[in-house]
């Protein structure tokens, strides 16, 4: 008998049982998030692993407790895509003590021991909040004068929202006309992103940039800038991270002036680690995903393509 006869059958796990893994999604806050929700059902579908998909609304309790019953149900392997970075030690510790296997997607977390988890598949924020800067710092080199920034933050404590603000404050760093003049959080969503966006109007016109952290809160703040008689692309620049389609198509049609890619399609690579984790295959630490920038021009190039 061969070897490669004795190997488990591809998408079993090691006892020849089909794979089950626990997936914990953040919410349905924003475009990006349904994106990555259908890309991860589709993907288990695809590879023949059982997904067992629970939804925190928003909220970390509600990711504790969905581990905690992956971890009952014994689960082969536990996926989860962070709420916020912070507070995560003891339920991994109890996945650890179980041997069950953990993977983050999307987002990081912060832990006192690596090896609470296997791997980590996501994108490199800070590099997208730096992308964003350079952008702009580029855009206005021909245009003098100060450039007044106002930025709509995701969630508080959440990865995404900690590091796109540093990526995007050390690309403007060395640029003292750029101020930053009001920075607060819309929680990844369009309602919120409006909701902030018509606040500040109420006291403060005159912005040159709005730097939304997703497309969503971008989308809001162009709505809550037409209300007040602004047109978004000529007298404020909107520019975010996510390129959904919304985002794209308010960036093709001129409302939104740049967008750096935040990918959600994690489903294909996700259950590749789940399926090789779960037959003790070894996988790296780390797997960034692969992303771009869009100009309007390139937005109305790439549209007619865009899956999500
Ligand atoms: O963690 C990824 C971020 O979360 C996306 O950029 C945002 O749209 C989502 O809500």
């Amino acid at each position: 008998v061969s070897l490669a006869a004795c190997a488990p059958p591809e998408n079993l796990a090691a006892d020849g049982s089909k794979i089950v893994v626990g997936f914990s999604q953040v919410g349905a806050e924003s475009g990006w998030r349904t994106a990555n929700t259908v890309s991860i059902h589709d993907a288990a579908l695809d590879a023949g692993i059982k997904l067992r998909f629970s939804d925190a609304q928003g909220k970390q309790a509600n990711q504790i407790t969905a581990i905690r019953s992956f971890i009952k149900q014994r689960v082969d392997v536990i996926a989860f895509s962070p709420v916020v970075e912070t507070g995560w030690d003891e339920v991994l510790t109890e996945a650890r003590q179980a041997g069950i296997p953990v993977i983050l997607t999307d987002r990081a977390i912060r832990t006192t021991s690596k090896d609470l988890y296997t791997t980590f598949i996501g994108s490199d924020f800070v590099k997208e909040g730096t992308l964003v800067g350079e952008w702009l710092v580029d855009y206005y080199a021909s245009r003098p004068g100060t450039v007044r920034v106002v930025e709509l933050r995701g969630t508080t404590g959440s990865a995404p929202a900690t590091d796109r603000a540093a990526g995007f404050r050390a690309a403007i760093k060395g640029e003292p006309r750029f101020q930053i003049v009001a920075s607060r959080t819309g929680d990844f969503t369009r309602p919120k992103g409006e909701a902030v966006m018509r606040a500040i109007l109420k006291t403060d016109r005159d912005i040159d940039v709005v730097f939304a952290h997703n497309d969503d809160m971008g989308l809001g703040a162009a709505k809550a800038l037409e209300a007040a008689g602004l047109q978004p692309g000529r007298d404020v620049r909107i520019v975010s991270i996510d390129a959904v389609r919304d985002g794209m198509k308010a960036l093709a049609e001129g409302r939104f002036t740049f967008i750096a890619e935040c990918s959600p399609l994690l489903g294909p690579q996700l259950m590749d680690l789940v399926n090789k984790i779960a037959n003790g295959q070894p996988v790296p630490p780390r797997i960034v995903t692969q992303e771009t920038t869009f100009t309007q021009e390139q937005a109305k190039a790439a549209l007619p393509d865009r899956k999500y």
